[in-house]
């Protein structure tokens, strides 16, 4: 059967570790000059219908660096973007190539694509998930202090994609998750009821912060939420992560964001340029994870 990639929990716990080790392998090689052709004369297919640099950059450079080739198929340039339906694409697209990468605003339509795909599927942020972002994250966290397993993670802000990543890393890495909202930002419900044992709900950011090891946060709107983005700077306003925030964490506690981030609004600019941020690492290392995913699903 065809694997995919669409929550992080598709895959099994230990595959998921054998990923994030992998990478870590992948990370030296590459920085030693070690040249791989892993995947010569494969193709990787990279649709968007948002925007993106950290993704878009890291498949392209990964599938280069691994012997192979990625395709950038933008919404606005393809006939997906015009209304061909989304099973017909998938049906074609997936005749040519060797793995699809999506980023586009409906997980639903990402597992529309997947049923009729005959290649693995990558969900590259979907309006519900960001397992490739959750790859990275991991594997910088084991990179600098070491297994996650039994920490305590707040994570401050909105209840977004980014958000329900974390309650399923929650589970599978075995950590509690702390989250903070505002009233009326919380995770979907059927998050919270999935994953209820590894998760503690709150509205205030200090006591999600209490003798946390990880701090982690995102943008108060995401894509496609930019008409909100009035309203919800006044209902994020006490959810900043900044230096009166990470006192109340572990005081070797480390903070990540996957980026871009908003200096002044849900990231001071002390912290995320800090000592205690890890978020160059984590950008950097999306590329190393997403080079051992596409071994593990194509190799
Ligand atoms: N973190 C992340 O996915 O960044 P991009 O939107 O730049 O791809
Ligand atoms: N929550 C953000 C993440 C961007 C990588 C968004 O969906 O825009």
């Amino acid at each position: 059967m065809t694997k995919h990639f669409i929550n992080l929990d598709d895959l099994a716990n230990d595959d998921l570790q054998q990923i994030i080790d992998q990478a870590i392998t992948l990370k030296k090689q590459h920085k030693a000059g070690e040249i791989s052709n892993a995947l010569k004369n494969k193709t990787l297919a990279m649709i968007f219908d948002k925007s993106s640099t950290r993704t878009r950059v890291s498949f392209e450079a990964g599938m280069t660096q691994l012997g192979g080739h990625a395709l950038f198929l933008s919404d606005r340039d393809i006939q997906l973007g015009r209304g061909e339906p989304i099973v017909d694409s998938a049906i074609v697209i997936s005749s040519m190539v060797d793995a699809v990468m999506m980023r586009v605003s409906s997980h639903d339509d990402i597992n529309t694509f997947a049923q009729h795909s005959s290649v693995p599927i990558i969900n590259a942020l979907s309006d519900e998930s960001h397992p490739c972002q959750l790859l990275a994250d991991m594997m910088t966290y084991q990179e600098h202090s070491g297994p996650i397993k039994g920490k305590t993670v707040a994570w401050i802000g909105d209840g977004n994609n980014m958000c329900h990543t974390y309650m399923q890393a929650a589970k599978v890495f075995g950590f509690t998750l702390n989250i903070a909202t505002p009233k009326g930002y919380e995770p979907k419900q059927s998050f919270v009821d999935k994953y209820a044992d590894c998760i503690n709900l709150h509205n205030d950011a200090q006591t999600a912060c209490q003798e946390a090891d990880l701090i982690v946060t995102d943008v108060w709107a995401s894509m496609g939420q930019e008409d909100e983005q009035k309203k919800r700077e006044l209902a994020f306003k006490d959810f900043q992560v900044n230096t009166k925030l990470m006192v109340n964490a572990k005081s070797e506690a480390m903070f990540m964001h996957c980026l871009p981030a908003h200096r002044g609004e849900e990231v001071s600019a002390n912290v995320i340029d800090g000592k205690q941020s890890l978020v160059w690492d984590a950008a950097e290392n999306r590329l190393h994870a997403q080079k051992a995913l596409l071994l593990f699903l194509l190799g």
